[in-house]
C-alpha cells in the first residue's frame, strides 16, 4: 500500500516546509519536494497542514470506578480519537490493589482488542512492595515504561514514600511516574466541611478542592523527586498555584514535566453554576479565569510539555448519582475527540501557540518522554502515522455531534477551527474528509525509555 500526501505543508515540532509525503506499508518512506507518485494512492493536501498523527498522553477508556463504568471503552472511545487526528492514546491500565501489574497489562491488552486507534499503556501503581518493584523489568521488556501513582482515592492512593521507592527504581528503566497531585486528607475533609454547610450542588466540589489542595501536592511530589533525584511528571496541572511549584523545582535544577487538559485552559468554574453542572465534575476540577490565564501563557512559554485529555465520560444519567449530593458523582469528562481542535482554536489561532508547538503539545514531547521512537514526526523513517489538518473549517460543539458514547460533552456551545480532514493510521487510509473509513485496524505500541526534552 502507497499513498502520496501532495501540496501540504509539513509542520514537526522544530518547524515547517512545503513538502510531499509518501507512504510506504507503515512507514514514511520520504518527505521531499514534488514527489513522483508511481501508482500511489494521491491525497491532494493544498491548503492544509501534514502533521504527525497526535497522541492522548491521557485517557481512560474501560475503567471500572466500582459503581459504574465509564462510557466509553475502547472501541468507542479510540474511533472518537482517530477522529479528532489522535492516532494514539495512552490510556491507565488500573489493575486493583491486590492484582499484580501483569494482571492489570493482560486485562488492558483485552480491553484494547478492537482499538481503532493505536495505543500503549502507563502502568498504575497502587502499592509499592518487593514483588510490584520486581515486575518493574518486566513491564519494561513489554513495552510498558510510563506509571501512574495517585495521591488520591480509596483503593489507589499511595503514600509518599511509595513515591520515593518506585521513582529510584523507575530510574534505572528510564521510566516516567505520573503523579495525580491533590491532598486528599484535607479535600476529604473538606469534601465533608462543604456538604455540611448545606452546599450538595455541583459547585461544592470545586469548593472542596480549592488551588492550594493541588499546589501542596503538586510542591510536596517535586520534594520526593527531589530527594530521589528523578525526574518528575505531573498528569493534569491546573491551577497557577500548582505551575508555580513545579516553576520552583525547575529552579532548583530539577527535570520536571507539566501535562495539562483542554479543559483547564478552555472553562471556567462558573460552569459548576449551570443547570448541567454535574457533568463538569472531574478532579482536579474546572479552575478560575486567573489559573486559565496562567495554563495558556505556560503554553505559550513552553512551560507545559503534553496535552492529555483525562478521557473519561459518563452519560448523563450516570452523572445524575450526584443530582443531591456532588460527592456521589462519578468523576471525569468526554474530550479524547477535541483536544486538537481545542488548542488549535484556543491556542494556534488566538496567536498563544505556533503549529510547532501545537505539534509538540499533541505529538512530538510526548513521542520523547513515553519512548516512542518510530512516532511524534514527519520524517521518512517514521510510522505512518499522519494527520492532514484542514485550518479552513469551523463546527459548533454540541452535545449530540461527537462520537462519544454519551450524551454530553463539557464543551458543547463552543465553535471550534480546524479538523482532521484526513487520518493516516499504520500507513493506510483510516479517515477521510471527517468520515471513519476504516475501524478496528489499531496496533499496540511498545514503548522504550523516556527521552528529557530539556
Ligand atoms: O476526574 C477524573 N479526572 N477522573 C479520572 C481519574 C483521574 O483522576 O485521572
Ligand atoms: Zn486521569
Amino acid at each position: 500500500m502507497r499513498i502520496l500526501i501532495k501540496n501540504g505543508v509539513v509542520v514537526n515540532g522544530d518547524g515547517r516546509k512545503k513538502a510531499d509525503v509518501l507512504i510506504e506499508n507503515d512507514r514514511i518512506a520520504a518527505v521531499g519536494e514534488t514527489l513522483a507518485a508511481n501508482g500511489a494512492k494521491v491525497i491532494d493536501a493544498a491548503g492544509c497542514y501534514v502533521l504527525p498523527g497526535f497522541i492522548d498522553t491521557h485517557t481512560h477508556f474501560d475503567l471500572d470506578l466500582g459503581f459504574t463504568v465509564t462510557a466509553d471503552d475502547f472501541v468507542t472511545g479510540s474511533k472518537a480519537a482517530i477522529l479528532g487526528g489522535t492516532t494514539c492514546v495512552l490510556d491507565f491500565a488500573t489493575p486493583d490493589r491486590e492484582q499484580t501489574m501483569q494482571e492489570g497489562l493482560d486485562l488492558w491488552h483485552q480491553k484494547a482488542q478492537g482499538a481503532s486507534c493505536n495505543y500503549g499503556f502507563h502502568m498504575t501503581i497502587a502499592r509499592w512492595d518487593e514483588s510490584i518493584r520486581a515486575e518493574m523489568r518486566a513491564m519494561a521488556e513489554q513495552g510498558v515504561t510510563s506509571y501512574k501513582m495517585y495521591m488520591v482515592y480509596d483503593g489507589l492512593k499511595v503514600d509518599d514514600g511509595e513515591i520515593y521507592a518506585a521513582l529510584q527504581e523507575a530510574k534505572q528503566y528510564g521510566a516516567l511516574i505520573g503523579v495525580h497531585c491533590e491532598n486528599w486528607d484535607v479535600l476529604r475533609r473538606r469534601i465533608a466541611e462543604t456538604k455540611a454547610a448545606g452546599i450538595l450542588s455541583p459547585m461544592g466540589h470545586a469548593l472542596s478542592r480549592p488551588a492550594p489542595v493541588e499546589a501542596e501536592a503538586v510542591a510536596r511530589y517535586m520534594r520526593i523527586a527531589e530527594l530521589a533525584n528523578a525526574p518528575a511528571y505531573v498528569v493534569h496541572l491546573s491551577t497557577a498555584e500548582g505551575l508555580g511549584e513545579a516553576r520552583r523545582a525547575r529552579a532548583r535544577g530539577q527535570e520536571v514535566y507539566l501535562e495539562s487538559c483542554p479543559q483547564y485552559f478552555t472553562l471556567t468554574d462558573d460552569c459548576y453554576a449551570r443547570p448541567d453542572g454535574l457533568k463538569f465534575i472531574m478532579s482536579p476540577p474546572i479552575r478560575k479565569a486567573a489559573d486559565k490565564a496562567a495554563l495558556t501563557q505556560a503554553l505559550h512559554d513552553d512551560e507545559i510539555d503534553t496535552i492529555g485529555t483525562d478521557h473519561c465520560s459518563f452519560t448523563m444519567a450516570q452523572k445524575s448519582r450526584g443530582k443531591d449530593d456532588f460527592s456521589m458523582t462519578p468523576n471525569g469528562a468526554a474530550g479524547v475527540q477535541h483536544r486538537g481542535q481545542l488548542l488549535y482554536t484556543l491556542g494556534v489561532c488566538e496567536g498563544r501557540v505556533t503549529m510547532e508547538q501545537m505539534v509538540r503539545l499533541l505529538s512530538a514531547n510526548a513521542a520523547s518522554l513515553f519512548g516512542m521512537r518510530d512516532h511524534g514526526a514527519v520524517d521518512a523513517n517514521k510510522a505512518a502515522d499522519v494527520v492532514i489538518w484542514d485550518p479552513d473549517c469551523e463546527t459548533l460543539l454540541t452535545d449530540t455531534n461527537h462520537a462519544y458514547n454519551c450524551d454530553n460533552t463539557i464543551y458543547a456551545g463552543l465553535t471550534v477551527k480546524g479538523r482532521a480532514r484526513d487520518v493516516i493510521l499504520n500507513g493506510k487510509q483510516v479517515v477521510e474528509n471527517g468520515a471513519l473509513v476504516a475501524s478496528g485496524t489499531g496496533r499496540y505500541i511498545p514503548r522504550k525509555g523516556y527521552r528529557a526534552l530539556r
